[in-house]
């Protein structure tokens, strides 16, 4: 469905992405994991035509992006950080995106599913973090894409609302969607990622399930993994502490 090749990316002299190579398959959901500022944004922009990349091609369903805008309709975006016209309302705001795509655009059921029927006249600048994260969840789901990217949807959202979002995402895939997400948040990886996709000083490290990121490492918890990954000289000091604090604890127990 979508194939990334050898994509370099610099920004002013500082090279972000340094050769990316991956693809993914229609139905999956790919979660985008790295230490921050390893450029997921970047890639998924670079998809999405928002960033151009130096080198390096993408495809979507067989069609090099550069050379076909056309593809842009097909894909929903939630971006990290989302800025509105502060004067529209939240309603005017789905019809001038609905006018601006020229595409009819479904938002009513989406709007009741996170209960946000009482604020549809609400000037966007009155907004609540959380519920202008969800306003933009509608923007990216409203037009059925086949493609959905979604860069830290979670941030801001309550309990109820992030447990929404999760089976949206999940009845998505189950659609046959393709599904891009980049989380922080390492139990929504395990909930809903396929596949892992790391990256890592410009490159993809790794690509794979859950389970074979685990394995790879030789540990049973993500975020230790992750953490090893990302930073092995901080993961060994702070694993050496670990085993100084629980040796201290047991001695302790022990003289108690
Ligand atoms: N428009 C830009 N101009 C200059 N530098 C940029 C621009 N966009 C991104 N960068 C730089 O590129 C690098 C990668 O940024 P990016 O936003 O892609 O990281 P990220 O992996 O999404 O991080 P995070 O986990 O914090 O969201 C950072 O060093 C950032 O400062
Ligand atoms: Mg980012």
């Amino acid at each position: 469905m979508i194939r990334i090749e050898n994509v370099e990316k610099s920004f002013r002299k500082l090279p972000v992405l340094k050769g990316v190579e991956v693809e993914m398959e229609k139905g999956k959901i790919y979660a985008f994991l790295g230490p921050n500022g390893s450029g997921k944004t970047t890639l998924l922009k670079s998809i999405l035509g928002l960033v151009k990349p130096d080198k390096g091609a993408i495809y979507i369903a067989g069609q090099d992006i550069q050379k076909n805008w056309e593809y842009r309709r097909r894909i929903g975006y939630m971006p990290q950080i989302a800025h509105f016209p502060e004067n529209l309302n939240v309603e005017e705001l789905f019809r001038m995106i609905r006018d601006i795509r020229e595409m009819k655009g479904d938002n009513e059921e989406l709007v009741k599913y996170f209960q946000l029927e009482k604020h549809l006249k609400s000037p966007l600048k009155t907004l609540s973090g959380g519920m202008k994260q969800k306003v933009n969840a509608i923007l990216a789901l409203m037009f059925d894409p086949e493609i959905l990217i979604f860069d830290e949807p979670s941030t801001g959202l309550d309990p109820v609302s992030h447990l929404k979002l999760k089976q949206l995402i999940l009845r998505e895939r189950d659609r046959g969607k393709t599904i891009l997400i980049t989380t922080h948040i390492l139990s929504e990886v395990g909930e809903l990622a396929d596949e892992i996709i790391f990256l890592l000083d410009g490159k993809i490290f790794f690509q794979g399930t859950t389970e074979e990121l685990l394995a790879s490492q030789e540990e049973k918890n993500l975020e230790r993994a992750i953490a090893k990954i990302t930073d092995r000289e901080e993961f060994e000091k702070l694993a050496k502490r670990e085993q100084h604090t629980s040796a201290v604890s047991r001695l302790f127990h022990w003289v108690a």
